[in-house]
């Protein structure tokens, strides 16, 4: 080797162990020392090095996360220790349960120490590292047998490849992978975008990534690993408790959950379960429930396993969110924009830890699509603070007498005709002002938390004065004297006058909130944002044809045409003008100046696989920039990207004089956020 050669070779030995480090600063503790794009600089310069000097890779490269070629089909591995599965526990009793009889059998100890983990609803892999270095990785298959995905866990970024100072010489953890929802929702957004097929629920996509016979593919996706356990274990003084047994994973560069706690006794457990479950929804990833676990290794050794389960875990699961119930009726609500919503009607059931009645179908498209009539079986979920929807039929259960939904010709509301969009699945109702029950949700949306904000104005309010005829639309809200209140049902003095001075109050406001508050169709609160900051004043915005809307970053020519639209209606006129006359107020706004896109009139193409980030994830991020990411090559195509094993799109570029750019080039477009030089 000559001297400069050795230079190199230290060089990249360097760029690797700092890139180890940052990945486990990032990904086990959580704690990155260093700006995402100083990481982005260290693997490109390592990736520039490889290239150019390919004997300097080493399988423990970060870029060799994504080596291998897909294969026909996966190899067995066999399960020296067997992965088993867990008991599971539906209510607190049998938690109380499971907890006697392990201070039974320990021989009446008073209260257990537990390590309490979020039960992560993914896959079960075991991974195991030789000498440190990552070498085979399994899916839990029957418990003793699984599947050889070694090449997919690889591109995992949260699993180390090599482990840290202090390892064991042979190391098998365990624990789950899965895919953190947002990745979920970006894949099925991007999925959609394309026109494939989307994944139902994130367990299911991570499976099928982790399953792909192309790691290629498998790196794209979004997974991330959480180690729960160790399997085979060869080294030293091991930890008395799975506690520091999870530390000491954590030493070794593994990643694990960051809320699992130790706790003390049923009532640790039961208040942590209560803990994770209202934090639920907060997580990023999807639980089912809680995992207890004897902490103290010895007494586990000493509780031992009933068949397939060990005795000394429990998984306490959360109330199911899916159960099977009957539609007994289809109603249609009609919202605040006159969009009239199919609800079903249920026989009430329990699910998501509440009593569900009604569940909504969305729109005819879905009621078709769904094939859901009055009287089927249906699938409901209730997830989290969301709606509970009717998720699918069983037809098998269907009776012969169910009934088609069909769509009513006129508002159930208030009569007008009822017209479906062209292209839309939407029908809605043509009252308007008109509708009673647009007239409602106009005013609750008026007067929602992130609307004109009136404290102690709710539905039941707002459904009395509309129906005495007191409110019509917003600005009448403005006269509403405490005289009139008064007389209200469940209003006395007090409320009346605090309502009035809520109203007052609210009356000082922003642009963008009074433009979301009035409730312009498509205008959601970044919208109305977007058009406060760009028009100023509402009178500019007032005064603007559609074009000059359109100008206003992410508002296309439909939000546009329904924000000329309710400007171009007499009624709304006259309401904002009586609300502008009550005093509704908002400080002056500085404007920003139009902007043009970066990017804007460029059309890149993909091709080849990239190493730093997924194709689908380029391809957004140009998007945002303002070019266009096309899938084929032509004499229109301002640049093709060219990543590893390019094919035939790079030659047709070279044939048609397309400029090519590498990763490397991308990456500075992107961070940059300018053309490539
Ligand atoms: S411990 C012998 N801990 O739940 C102990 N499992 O229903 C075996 N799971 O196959 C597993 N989170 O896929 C354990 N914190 C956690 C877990 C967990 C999810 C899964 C795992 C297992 C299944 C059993």
């Amino acid at each position: 080797m000559t001297g400069s050669a050795a230079a190199l070779a230290v060089r990249a030995a360097e760029l690797r162990a700092q890139i180890a480090q940052h990945d486990y600063r990032y990904h086990v503790l959580d704690d990155p020392e260093i700006p995402d794009a100083e990481y982005d600089r260290l693997v490109q310069e390592l990736l520039a090095l490889e290239r150019e000097h390919p004997e300097l890779v080493t399988p423990d490269s970060p870029s060799q996360r994504v080596g291998a070629r897909p294969s026909a089909a996966f190899a067995t591995i066999e399960h020296r220790i067997p992965m088993l599965s867990l008991d599971n526990g539906f209510s607190d009793e049998d938690l109380i349960a499971f907890d006697s009889r392990i201070r039974e059998k320990l021989g009446g100890e008073s209260e257990v120490v537990y390590s309490a983990e979020p039960k992560i609803d993914g896959l079960a892999v075991s991974v195991t590292w030789e000498d440190g270095r990552l070498v085979r990785a399994a899916t839990r298959g029957d418990g003793t047998r699984g599947e050889d995905v070694t090449a997919n866990v690889r591109t995992i970024r949260s699993v180390p490849l090599q482990l840290r100072a202090g390892a064991p010489r042979k190391l098998e953890a365990r624990g789950e992978v899965f895919m953190p929802l947002a990745g979920f929702e970006r894949m099925n957004r991007q999925a959609d975008a394309r026109g494939e097929r989307t994944f139902v629920n994130p367990r299911n996509a991570a499976a099928g990534a982790l399953r792909q016979l192309d790691p290629r593919i498998s790196a794209t996706r979004p997974l991330e690993l959480f180690f729960y356990s160790v399997g085979e274990l060869d080294g030293p003084d091991l930890p008395q408790r799975h506690s520091e047994m999870l530390a000491r994973l954590r030493d070794w560069g593994l990643r694990t959950c960051p809320e699992i706690a130790v706790v003390q006794g049923v009532e640790g457990c039961l208040e942590y379960y209560r803990r994770i479950g209202a934090r639920r929804a907060q997580l990023g990833y999807q639980i089912d429930g809680v995992v207890y676990k004897v902490d103290r290794i010895g007494d586990q050794h000493r509780l031992g396993f009933v068949s397939r389960a060990p005795r000394w875990a429990l998984a306490h699961k959360f109330p199911a969110d899916e159960a099977v119930t009957t539609v007994r009726d289809v109603e249609f609500q009609v919202g605040r924009t006159g969009a009239l919503t199919p609800v079903a009607r249920l026989v009430p059931v329990f699910v998501g830890g509440v009593t569900v009645s009604n569940a909504t179908l969305h729109n005819m498209d879905e009621v078709a699509r769904k094939d859901v009539r009055v009287g089927d079986a249906v699938v409901v979920r209730r997830a989290g603070d969301v709606i509970p929807e009717v998720l699918r039929v069983l037809p098998e259960r269907r009776p012969a007498d169910a009934q088609p939904v069909v769509l009513p010709e006129r508002c159930p509301v208030c009569g007008s005709a009822v017209v479906r969009e062209e292209e839309g699945a939407i029908a809605r109702c043509t009252g308007d002002y008109a509708c009673s029950a647009q007239r409602k949700e106009r005013l609750r949306h008026f007067a929602s938390r992130r609307a004109m904000d009136v404290e102690g104005l709710g539905d039941k309010l707002i459904d009395q004065l509309v129906e005495c005829g007191l409110v019509n639309s917003p600005a009448d809200l403005y006269t509403l004297e405490v005289a009139q209140l008064e007389g209200l049902d469940r209003m006395g003095r007090k409320s009346a006058e605090k309502l009035v001075a809520a109203l007052q109050r609210s009356k000082d406001t922003r642009l963008g909130r009074f433009l979301f508050a009035l409730g312009i169709r498509d205008v959601g609160e970044s919208t109305a944002a977007a058009l406060a900051s760009h028009f100023g004043a509402l009178e500019s915005l007032q005064a603007a044809d559609a074009p000059t809307i359109q100008e206003v970053p992410d508002v296309g020519p439909v939000v546009a045409a329904h924000v000329v639209e309710f400007f171009a209606n007499p009624l709304n006129l006259d309401v904002l003008a009586r609300l502008r006359a009550s005093g509704v107020h908002w400080p002056d706004q500085p404007r920003t100046a139009p902007e043009k896109p970066p990017l804007a009139g460029l059309t890149f193409v993909i091709t080849g696989a990239l190493q730093s980030l997924s194709r689908a994830e380029a391809e957004e991020q140009l998007r945002e920039l303002g070019a266009r990411a096309a899938g084929s090559v032509s004499a229109k195509t301002s640049y093709l990207v060219a990543g590893a094993d390019a094919g035939s799109k790079l030659a047709k570029a070279t044939a048609l004089g397309v400029p090519v750019i590498d990763e490397q080039a991308l990456r500075q477009v992107l961070e940059t956020k300018r053309p490539p030089t």
